[in-house]
């Protein structure tokens, strides 16, 4: 048993994501997060840059006395869980990548579209899942253009944001995938738009929040460190970003409890 707060990260907004299925699953744990801000987007940086903003933000985690981190981010994943598992050894560090896998297993077009950052759709890590978990499929990989300024700004619901999925996603629609997987933790922000875009063709949209949040929960029992059940919450925000960043995640966050469909 340990009531220690469970951390987690992203370049900015696109973790709330994550963070919303872990308080789905999770009712009982506190949770710390902290959305970089000042860095984001981290898709077009180098591999070092995003492995250095990662070292900080979890040491900023630590410092707070979390259980656990949660890299609620799938282009800081590719870029830096090994070296931040190595680092941190006695803490679990859940990382997040695109759900690659269920989507090839279950795809019975035999192609897939995977939407992610540029940093991930070209790393090691997404090449050897892809490589594992893909054969016989077709993987369209496609970078979100545009897709993170616009969450970042709380833009999602715009006409603008509808005609940046069109763009991206409207080319592929009829090309034969019948699952679009999202690889970045920004773009289930946008599904009511994908959805739009896909009109009734038989696509499904696959993300990785629901499956990251029962993987903690099963850690948390191996590691023997979940909440009591009576144990009372608390939800805080960082940010590097200053107060008004940190303040709009927060709010974010409360808009997205209250509105239960808009991911
Ligand atoms: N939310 C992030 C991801 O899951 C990264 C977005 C960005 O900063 O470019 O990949």
């Amino acid at each position: 048993m340990n009531n220690a707060p469970i951390g987690v990260y992203d370049s900015g907004f696109g973790g709330l994501s994550v963070w919303r299925e872990l308080r789905r699953l999770l009712p009982s744990e506190s949770l710390i997060y902290l959305g970089d801000g000042k860095n984001c987007p981290y898709g077009g940086r180098s591999r070092e840059d995003i492995e250095a903003f990662a070292f900080e933000a979890v040491e900023r985690l630590v410092r707070e006395g979390v259980k656990m981190v949660v890299v609620g981010c799938n282009t800081a994943t590719t870029a830096a869980v090994g070296a931040l598992r190595e680092h941190w050894s006695d803490m679990p560090i859940v990382g997040l990548e695109p759900a690659v896998k269920p989507a090839c297993q279950t795809s019975r077009t035999r192609r897939i579209a995977v939407l992610a950052t540029q940093h991930s759709l070209s790393s090691d890590m997404f090449l050897a899942t892809a490589m594992r978990y893909a054969e016989g499929v077709d993987v369209v990989k496609i970078v979100g253009e545009g897709f993170v300024e616009l969450v970042e700004e709380d833009r999602e619901g715009s006409a603008e944001a509808l005609a940046a999925v069109r763009r991206v996603v409207g080319p592929i629609v009829d090309s034969g995938i019948d699952k679009i997987v999202l690889g970045c933790t920004h773009y289930p922000f946008l599904k009511p738009h994908i959805r739009e875009v896909i009109g009734d063709r038989d696509i499904d949209i696959v993300d990785s929040g629901e499956a990251v949040a029962r993987r903690v929960k099963w850690l948390l029992e191996r590691y023997d460190i979940a909440a009591a059940e009576d144990n009372a919450p608390r939800h805080r925000f960082l940010s590097f970003a200053g107060e008004e960043y940190r303040r709009r995640l927060e709010l974010k966050a409360e808009k997205i409890l209250a509105s239960d469909d808009t991911l």
